[in-house]
Order: structure tokens, then sequence, then C-alpha cells
């Protein structure tokens, strides 16, 4: 009979539970190529990356996604442009940067799901149990975010198959504009699109993050970078470039309210994955060898190119067709239709174009779920594809909120004037992850001994030492404290 718990080589997990401070306790493990793998002190029960240079394409997937494509362009079309960037980007490197190091750490320190991983540590600290707090608010941002995230991808996947039937040939701005309105004012279609999107997911992540998962990422991440090249090239043969490069990159502060400090703050968190565990979920699985600091260097630079170059594509597009930059979440929606329609075979590299902003979404989706799906496999014994089809159940379930927000709902906005969808985007993007960041940044920076961390992260300099103390105790903390404390000067003092 099919159980719904893991079979006795896998229960020991229970023994996990049991006794999860004593370093690095061992079960079996989920994923088809380890087997037989040596039971040592830095494995995970739930797997291991089969090289580093696969769990770097990994966050790399993680990281890269709508937010990179989707999301920083029309963020940055809505603050401003050049002055948001240049936030954007001390953020990156200020606040993103060391808290990736640090939360990456905590997962190949302690090889459990985020909660467990952050016990542990603390424990063997003897620092309070009250910071795995941080692994538990991740697993809720996480499913939280992931709710809306597979309406947006639900979106891109109906857009491939429209790409493909080449419903945009010659399309102009206007054509697009209203195709993007007809779609998303259609809760059958955008909740059919959605459930298609959370059903791969779920169905993925319940077979484990297996070998398929990790070709996939390779041979998708580069087709994306050439696509959005392909984009890049028409604006620029379309004689949009530099406009939309004088958008982007000319910083006029006059043009950056207050609020767009929180904005670029919260995008730093979310592009990077960083907050919520799902990189530190990740870090659980990365093998032993494979060096933090150098991860986190590829991880944050391709991250990077890959928002700048999808937003200089889109702004040039912008410009080239007179249309406007500030165009909400449709942006993408509206912008690459009108390049790939115009282009020679445009329907077949529009179709791929999406269908790769998909794979993009979906590699970025499945370490959504990872900090509860791990969490639920150590605690309750359960069988991973049982564990997955309840937090998919829960998720779908929340998602439909934001399905609705754009036709049924849009009118429901019971705060500050926010549908269900604005509320998970923004409760998310500047509260969970930020606080989360600031609660990791704390911990690291003050509750576990430098030498200690020094070590794990191999720093061996002397003034490297001393930037990262300053970075991840100072620089990191303080930074995300002023940014909010501004944001509620300005909300509720009128500042
Ligand atoms: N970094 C992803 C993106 O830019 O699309 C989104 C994301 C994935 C955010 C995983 C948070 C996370 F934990």
């Amino acid at each position: 009979m099919l159980s719904l718990f893991a079979p006795p080589r896998i229960r020991r997990a229970k023994s996990i539970n049991a006794d999860r401070i004593k370093p690095f306790s061992i079960s079996g493990s989920v994923e088809g190529h380890l087997e037989g793998m040596a039971e040592s002190q830095n494995q995970s029960q739930h797997g291991m990356w089969s090289s580093g240079a696969l769990f770097v394409l990994a966050a790399v997937g993680s990281a890269v996604g709508l937010g990179n494509i989707w999301k920083f362009p029309y963020i940055t079309g809505e603050n401003g442009g050049g002055a948001f960037l240049l936030v954007y980007l001390i953020c990156i490197c200020l606040i993103g940067f060391p808290v990736m190091m640090a939360e990456i750490m905590l997962g190949k320190q302690g090889r459990m799901s985020p909660i467990n991983s952050v016990l542990k540590l603390a424990h063997e600290n003897n620092r309070s149990s009250k910071w795995s707090l941080i692994g538990w608010a991740g697993m809720v941002g996480g499913i939280i975010i992931l709710s809306f995230y597979a309406v947006i991808a639900g979106w891109i996947s109906a857009y491939i198959y429209q790409l493909f039937s080449g419903a945009f040939q010659g399309a102009d701005g206007g054509a697009t504009g209203e195709a993007f309105k007809k779609f998303t004012d259609s809760p059958a279609q955008v909740l059919l699109w959605f459930t298609l999107f959370m059903a791969v997911t779920i169905f993925v992540v319940a077979r484990g993050v297996n070998k398929g998962l990790e070709i996939a990422i390779r041979i998708c991440m580069p087709l994306i970078f050439v696509l959005l090249l392909v984009m890049l090239v028409y604006g620029i043969l379309q004689g949009g470039f530099w406009d939309g490069f004088k958008y982007m990159f000319h910083v006029d502060f006059s043009k950056l309210k207050l609020n767009g400090l929180l904005v670029a703050m919260g995008h730093a968190f979310f592009t990077l994955s960083i907050g919520m565990g799902a990189i530190m979920a990740y870090g659980a699985y990365m093998p032993q060898r494979e060096s933090v600091k150098s991860a986190v260097s590829v991880i944050v630079i391709v991250d990077t190119l890959v928002a700048l170059v999808a937003g200089l594509a889109i702004f040039s597009i912008v410009y080239a067709h007179g249309m406007s930059p500030s165009d909400g979440p449709g942006l993408l929606f509206v912008t690459a239709p009108v390049a790939f329609g115009n282009l020679p075979l445009g329907s077949i590299f529009g179709g791929l174009f999406f269908l790769f902003v998909a794979f993009a979404a979906f590699t970025s989706a499945i370490s959504l779920t990872e900090p509860a799906i791990a969490y639920f496999v150590e605690e309750m014994n359960a069988r991973r594809w049982v564990v997955a089809l309840v937090i998919g159940a829960i998720t779908w379930v929340l998602g439909v909120g934001s399905v609705f927000s754009f036709n049924l709902w849009s009118d429901f906005q019971p705060i500050f004037g926010w549908t269900i969808f604005d509320i998970f985007d923004k409760l998310t993007q500047w509260f969970f992850l930020p606080l989360g960041g600031l609660a990791i940044a704390v911990f690291v920076g003050f509750f576990l001994p430098w030498q200690k961390v020094w070590d794990y992260l191999e720093i061996k300099s002397q003034w490297a030492r001393y930037v990262w103390v300053a970075l991840i105790s100072v620089v990191a903390p303080i930074s995300i404290l002023v940014v909010f404390a501004l944001t509620i000067v300005q909300h509720f003092a009128g500042g």
C-alpha cells in the first residue's frame, strides 16, 4: 500500500529531530544520484548538488527570474530610472552581498532546512532557540511569494502559446497593451495558466531537486541571456537604445521619491532570493569544498547583469515605439511582443523568449518551496511528495486571491488602495525579506563568534575580515533600519 511516510531507511530523519543539535546527523538521501553516498558529517539528508558548479547554477537559477526580467524594468520605470538604479546597486553591494554570504554559510554549516539549521547553530553557540524564527518567517514568506509569483509565471506561460501562434505579428504598443488587458481581465484564463504552472512546479519539486532540474538550469540560463540580447539588438536597431540607456543611467535624484529607497532595498532582497531561507536551503546542499564567497560573487554578478540587460532591452523598445516606461506590471507583456512581433521569425524567437522566462521563473519557484518542504520532511517524517502536495495546495488557495486581483476582485482593496496581489507583493518584499535579512545579519554579526565565521567563510586576510565584520554587523543592519525609519516617517508623519 502507498505510504504517506518515508520508508524506514529515510525515517531515520526522526533521529535528526530528536538530537538535531548534534553536529551533522545524517539519514537517508532522497536524491537518486546520491544513493550509496557515504555518510559523512558534511551531507544533507535531502541530497547534495552534484558539484560546486551546479550549486552556483542552481543558486543563479533561484536568483535570476521574474524579478530580473519582469519586475526590475517596471519598478525602475515607476521610480524614475537612473537614481533608482544607483540606489538599487548600492543595496546589492552593501546589503545583498554580505547577507547572501551569511545566509548560504548558515545553510552550509547547518545542512538542514533553514529552521533547523539556524536552530542547530544557535544551540551549538549557546544562543536562544528563538533565532529559528528566521526560518519560520522565511518559510511563510516563501509560500506567500510563490502564491503571486506563480500567477505572473502563468501569464508568461500563456504568452509562450500566444507568441508561437503568431498573435502579435506586426503589432504596435497599443495592440499589445489591449491584448494584455483582455488576457488579465479573464479570470478563467489567468486561473488556468496559474494552476498549470503550479502543477508543474509541484510535480518537479515533489520528485526532488534532481538531475533533470540541474540540466534544465544548465541549458536555460545561457539561452535566456542570448534571447535578451536579441531583444536588446532589436531595440538598438529600432533607434530607441540611447533614450533607453539615458533613462536607465542618467541619475536625477529629483525623480526618486523616498518610497523608492524601500522599493530598491526590497527588490535587492527579492532578486537575490535572500532574507527568507531559499538560498540557505540551497546552501545546505552545497558541496563542502565549494567556497561561499566565490559562489556569491558569481551569483550577484550574473543576477545584476541579467537585470541590466533586460532593463536596457525593454527601455530601448519603449522609446523606439513611443510607449511609457512606467507601465507597471504589464510592461514586459506590452514591450516584448512588439519587438518579436516585428522581427523576422519573431513568433519563433518570441515564443522561445517567453519559454525561457518561464524556465527562469520555474527555477526560482522551486527554490521558494524548498525551506518548507525540507522542514516538514525533517519534522514529520512524511514523504517528500506528500509534503509538496500539501504546500502546493496551500499556495494555490492563496494564489487565487492574486489571480482575481486583476479582474473579479480588482476593486477589493482593503488597505492603502492595494489589491490582494499588491498586499502579498509589498508585504513580502518590503517587510518579510528585509526583516529576515536584518535578523540574519544580526545573528551572524553579533551572536556567532567572529573567528568561527571567518573560518567558515574562509576569509583569511586581516583587512578582509574587518571589512566583512563591518558589512555584516554595521553597514547592512543600519542601512536596513535607516530605510525603514525613513519610510515610516514618510508614511505616518507625512514627512
Ligand atoms: N529571485 C527571484 C527572482 O528574481 O525572480 C525570486 C525569488 C526566488 C525571491 C526565491 C525569493 C526567493 F526566495
